[in-house]
């Protein structure tokens, strides 16, 4: 199978995937009280205590080794964070389409919806008139994310607002013509990604597959037919100027070359010659994985959502991650700890696979299929145009909503 196709198997199979069975997001009773908590230190103490009685609770119900828990900057920083996102919605909103259209907003993969009802608490109490006119959907693969979300519908009372669809985004086939704005908050970390590597003397992408054996056991092969998503891909990067990304290629890639080359006495020219019949890992370079489904993402956002307006966050750098470039973290959570391993060929289900995204190509790339524009700023720079900093301010003044996710980033379209 294609190494895009494994990783999806692993995340969504509705059986077995990692989001279908174990995962659960943390999120609390009540907001976290920032104005009378010391400083960010104590912020960390109080959120890992909570973290710990969260769990607690739930392994009272149901005790459960493999539990899958990780929590999101919608839950830590709850309300303050939608209300942020509902701030640019709004004003976003009245410059471009109020009177004339009603605010739709799409939210692709909600986890427990908070997000939703944050928005629509904020617009309800600020800007009734709006709320009025508002319709919030949510597109949701995870069976017990809608499950998860249809509780918090009904909790705040926002039904006669809100649409929960059951559906990968990637089998989404409805035409919306009205403009609408449509938010991917932490979604495109686990869009699947294709693995090339390159032939060390021909410098040719070879596309990476996986083989499971009858033992379970799982082989990597390399093929020169390019996959047409993948081949699509390069093809459309080669138009897109990225420094940085030139840079990590010669680190990471291009290195191998210079390699080969140095190394190339005539004895081992020949057993490379040899070795390049049959295509294993041994004979090419690290890996380096292909946004085809992030790429997907936004050829469907541009077909079938034509007037949209994109809002969508992420991590722009991961620690921790196998070896390649552009290449995800693997870890999963075993007795409350969690472990990152080497290896991205792993039992499906029980690990998370997620990908840090390289905003400038990913906006670049949008530009390119969209004919829109595309503006990337830190996690932190959004923050302090949209947000209330006042909310998220502890008494010594250090702000955890601008300085936790240092990682993230927001990229947004017009
Ligand atoms: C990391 S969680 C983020 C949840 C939420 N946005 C937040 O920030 O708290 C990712 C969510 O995206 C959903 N998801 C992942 N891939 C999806 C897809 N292709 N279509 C729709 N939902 C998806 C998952 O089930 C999960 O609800």
């Amino acid at each position: 199978m294609l190494v895009r196709d494994y990783i999806d198997d692993a995340l969504y199979n509705p059986h077995y995937g990692y989001f279908s069975k174990e995962a659960v997001i943390f999120n609390t009773d009540k907001p976290f009280k920032f104005p009378q908590i010391r400083d960010e230190t104590a912020f960390h103490k109080d959120f890992t205590q909570q973290y710990k009685e969260f769990e607690d609770k739930l392994d009272a119900e149901t005790p459960n080794n493999l539990r899958q828990l990780w929590h999101t900057p919608t839950e830590l920083f709850r309300p303050y964070y939608g209300e942020a996102i509902a701030r640019y919605l709004y004003e976003n909103y009245v410059i471009d389409l109020y009177p004339e259209y009603d605010l739709i907003v799409y939210e692709m993969g909600a986890g427990n919806g908070t997000l939703m009802v944050n928005i629509l608490d904020w617009l309800r109490d600020n800007v009734p008139d709006v709320y009025i006119r508002t319709q919030f959907k949510i597109i949701e693969i995870s069976k017990r994310m809608v499950q998860q979300q249809l509780k918090s519908v009904e909790r705040s009372g926002h039904l006669e607002h809100v649409e929960v669809i059951h559906s990968s985004m990637f089998d989404f086939s409805t035409y919306v013509a009205n403009p609408c704005y449509f938010l991917a908050l932490e979604v495109f970390d686990n869009f699947a990604h294709d693995m090339v590597r390159y032939d060390l003397q021909t410098q040719q992408p070879l596309q990476g597959y996986l083989m499971i054996d009858q033992e379970g056991e799982f082989h990597e092969f390399y093929t020169p037919d390019l996959d047409p998503r993948t081949k699509r891909y390069l093809d459309l990067r080669r138009k897109i100027d990225n420094p940085e990304h030139d840079k990590m290629f010669s680190n990471v890639i291009a290195k191998s070359f210079k390699d080969t080359i140095r190394n190339s006495s005539a004895w081992n020219r020949l057993k490379w010659g040899l070795k390049n019949r049959i295509w294993f890992q041994e004979n090419l370079t690290a890996p380096e994985f292909i946004p085809t489904r992030a790429m997907e993402f936004l050829e469907l956002l541009n077909s079938r959502f034509p007037h949209h307006r994109l809002l969508m966050s992420d991590f722009d750098y991961l620690p921790d991650t196998v070896e390649g470039m552009n290449a995800p973290v693997v870890q999963t959570r075993y007795k409350r700890e969690t472990i990152a391993v080497s290896q991205l060929f792993v039992h499906q289900g029980y690990f998370d696979i997620l990908f840090p995204t390289d905003f400038v190509e990913i906006a670049k790339m949008y530009e390119l299929l969209s004919g829109k524009f595309a503006r990337v700023e830190t996690h932190e720079k959004f923050m302090r145009s949209w947000a209330e900093l006042s909310d998220t301010t502890t008494k010594s003044k250090e702000n955890p909503l601008l300085t936790w996710y240092k990682n993230a980033s927001v990229m947004y379209t017009h």
